[in-house]
């Protein structure tokens, strides 16, 4: 049995414990062993909750408690985060940690204290929250020469451009709007100074380029002073306003900076709105990647950090052995599956153009062809329709995806 221990039972924290409950079966077939959540260490006691029972307020009691092999920190905040994890490490015990405001300023040192102590010390949801970018930067494009990372890694000051940009709402405005849906804290200053940015460029950089960076150190503006005319200003010339975390690496060192820019439209930056965050980072081999998703949230990054307790078990992570014989009826034939479709015939024989024009939910005439944008059907009701249309010619049919389509029409 697998006991873990989780400090901070808020956002980040009950969304493990979360995961862990509803997602029981699974990870005991990926660990091969059941896993518990032991301990919950916070301020708060509660009571009515499934879980009071496991709540402490004591951190000796895990860190005592031999049993315990993986702690999830999820307090939030330098102090005493900090302390914990280094107790806990040197208990033997490994740290999964959501915090990148500790990592970015300690993360070295507890990373260092984890190897002397035949532990591990993870945070793949101290950036982009759910987006996997920690590992993949580490292991994954580890053949390369990164040369630069180029992200927006902040959903509250993505949001509020995003609502500036598509409502022409001034920035305080939009702050309120974040606020009230809860994507913006009460007191918002780490995400629109752009110093939550500052901290994940800094983690990024450091696992980039080799060396820490300071948060101290690197040039940080916020969003505060973007006003709606920048806004209307820079689109009318074909760009964006994005809140960009950025550091590049040249033969003498690295340039990093955390600031709003002007992002071409072209760019595939610009197409990532609300709450949403996408890191680049490019490499000498590779050459371009991207990762895109949930950069915070409860699920999300609880997500992240069971990946890191599934990594602390050593469980050799990549790829899953998979099984070789399914069960019967286990890939599904597509063409059960209603998909909208674009449809573009020849000729201009009224008959058979009413017959498609009837069904369609929009239809543009170029020269002697037309094109017609059909609703989701399966393979078989559109061969019915074209059935019924003598000497159709069919120059051109593309389904168009749309993912809550795809599934089958009788499913
Ligand atoms: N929320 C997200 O979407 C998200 C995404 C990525 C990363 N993170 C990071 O994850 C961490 C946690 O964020 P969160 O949103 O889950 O915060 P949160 O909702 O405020 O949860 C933190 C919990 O820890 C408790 N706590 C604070 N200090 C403690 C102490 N000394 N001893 C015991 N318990 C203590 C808090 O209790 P009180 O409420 O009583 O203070 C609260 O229940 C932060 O580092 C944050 O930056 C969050």
């Amino acid at each position: 049995m697998i006991q873990v221990a989780i400090m901070g039972f808020g956002v980040v924290g009950s969304g493990v414990a979360k995961i862990i409950e509803e997602n029981q079966a699974l990870l005991a077939a990926r660990l091969s062993d059941e896993i518990t959540v032991k301990y919950i260490l916070d301020i708060r006691d509660f009571t009515g909750h499934a879980l009071a029972g496991r709540v402490v307020r004591d951190f000796s009691v895990i860190e005592n408690d031999p049993e315990v092999s993986v702690v999830v920190e999820a307090m939030g905040g330098v102090h005493p985060a900090y302390d914990y994890s280094l107790k806990a490490i040197r208990a033997k015990k490994s740290v999964v940690t959501s915090n990148k405001e500790l990592v970015s300023l300690h993360g070295r040192e507890l990373l260092e204290e984890a190897k002397k102590n035949g532990v591990r010390y993870l945070f793949e949801a101290s950036v982009g929250g759910g987006i996997p970018i920690i590992r993949p930067l580490s292991d994954c494009l580890a053949a390369n020469e990164i040369s630069s990372v180029t992200g927006i890694m902040n959903g509250t000051t993505n949001y509020i451009l995003t609502q500036m940009e598509e409502n022409g709402a001034p920035f305080a405005d939009a702050l309120s709007d974040a606020q009230a849906r809860g994507f913006a804290e009460r007191d918002p200053s780490a995400d629109i100074d752009g110093k939550d940015t500052c901290r994940k460029l800094c983690i990024l950089a450091d696992i980039a380029f080799g060396y820490q960076v300071n948060p101290d150190l690197v040039t940080c503006e916020g969003i505060r002073a973007i006003s709606p005319r920048d806004i209307s200003d820079a689109a009318e010339a074909g760009y964006c306003i994005k809140l960009l975390g950025h550091v590049r690496r040249d033969s003498e060192g690295i340039t990093p900076i955390v600031a709003p820019f002007l992002l071409s439209r072209t760019h595939i930056l610009s197409g990532v709105s609300g709450v949403f965050n996408g890191i680049g980072v490019v490499g000498n081999m590779v050459g371009e990647t991207m990762f895109y998703g949930h950069g915070a949230g409860s699920a999300p990054t609880a997500s992240a950090m069971v990946g890191d307790i599934i990594e602390a078990c050593e469980v050799p992570s990549s790829p899953v052995l998979w099984k070789e014989k399914a069960p019967e009826g286990y890939i599904k034939d597509v063409s059960e599956c209603a998909f909208a479709r674009y449809l573009r015939v020849k000729g201009t024989r009224a008959d058979s153009l009413t017959v498609l024009a009837e069904c369609a939910v929009r239809a543009v005439s170029n020269g002697d062809e037309t094109g017609f944008f059909l609703p989701a059907m399966t393979d078989e009701e559109l061969a019915v329709i074209l059935k019924m249309i003598p000497e159709l010619d069919v120059v051109s049919s593309i389904r168009i995806f749309t993912p809550g389509e795809f599934v089958p029409k009788n499913g």
